[in-house]
């Protein structure tokens, strides 16, 4: 477990994952009725792109950066995006178990597994001030598997894997068909570097296959130096209605700041 997500926090990759959970987390809030986060891969929830880590990258220069003069009237999940980026000071930017907590009311729930232990530790502190937030040492696959279905039985899982072993895509797709299978009406976020087309593709098909109904990609491309990633995928299960046209919306507005080619498309089930 050498992965550490502080040299990419705010990175292309990450304003785009960020944007789409705000996006769903501001959906759930449309009804009263209270909903769970499970963040099965969540990192220690902030990040200082002063430190050492961000620094010897750069990465969060072509990232969360270029959007901080950001004015005027944006989609409201961009926006309330960039609120929280920006509530967080200029120096430091929040990752997605922070951002959840931001967003939760008093009824809903968070639970943010994490298992590296310094990481851990870093995301308890984080997530103490939040009374409905709880951060968990486990293992992110097993541990929200056995969460599913969460009691309120509406909500979110957000998995978002470091792939520093070979088979993490299998191993990815394994636990994304196993938990909508046990939470067939919830919400999935998976994050995937797209390093091979083919790859991703197979992992696409691979979730697929294992019977989800309705799934859409959001794509990010930018340019890069060699050996850097330059491309990363979101796959979301049970979009929320509306969900793509706010990701339309949004990568109109990233498409030129970030420099990137952002591509929203259905995979099954189109609205
Ligand atoms: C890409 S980062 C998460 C970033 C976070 N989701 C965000 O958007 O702010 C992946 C995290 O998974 C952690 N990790 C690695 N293996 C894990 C496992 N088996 N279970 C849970 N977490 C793991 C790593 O320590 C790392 O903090």
């Amino acid at each position: 477990m050498n992965y550490r997500h502080g040299y990419h926090a705010g990175n292309f990759a990450d304003v785009v994952k960020h944007v789409a959970l705000v996006a769903i987390l501001q959906h759930l809030k449309k009804k009263d009725t209270a909903f769970a986060v499970i963040d099965s891969h969540a990192g220690r929830g902030t990040y200082d792109l002063t430190g050492e880590e961000a620094a010897k990258t750069g990465e969060a220069r072509n990232g969360v950066a270029r959007l901080m003069d950001l004015q005027g009237e944006l989609p409201p999940a961009l926006q309330a995006y960039l609120d929280l980026v920006r509530e967080s000071g200029p120096t430091r930017y929040p990752g997605s178990p922070l951002l959840a907590a931001r967003l939760l009311r008093p009824q809903d729930r968070l639970t943010a597994i994490e298992k590296h232990p310094e990481e851990f530790a870093a995301l308890k502190d984080v997530l103490a001030l939040y009374g409905n937030a709880v951060a968990e040492q486990d293992d992110g696959y097993a541990r929200s598997l056995k969460l599913l279905p969460p009691p309120a039985r509406r909500g979110l899982v957000v998995m978002d894997p470091p792939f520093e072993i070979a088979d993490e895509f299998e191993r990815l797709a394994a636990a994304v068909v196993a938990g909508s299978r046990k939470f067939a009406t919830g919400i999935f976020l998976i994050w995937y570097p797209v390093k091979s087309q083919s790859a991703a593709d197979a992992f696409i098909g691979e979730v697929l296959g294992g019977g989800v109904q309705k799934a859409l990609t959001v794509d990010a491309q930018i340019s890069a130096p060699e050996g850097k990633l330059d491309r990363a995928g979101l796959l979301v299960i049970n979009p929320p209605y509306g969900f793509d046209e706010t990701m339309y919306a949004a990568a109109e507005i990233l498409t030129p700041i970030l420099r990137a080619d952002i591509a929203v498309k259905w995979r099954a089930g189109a609205e």
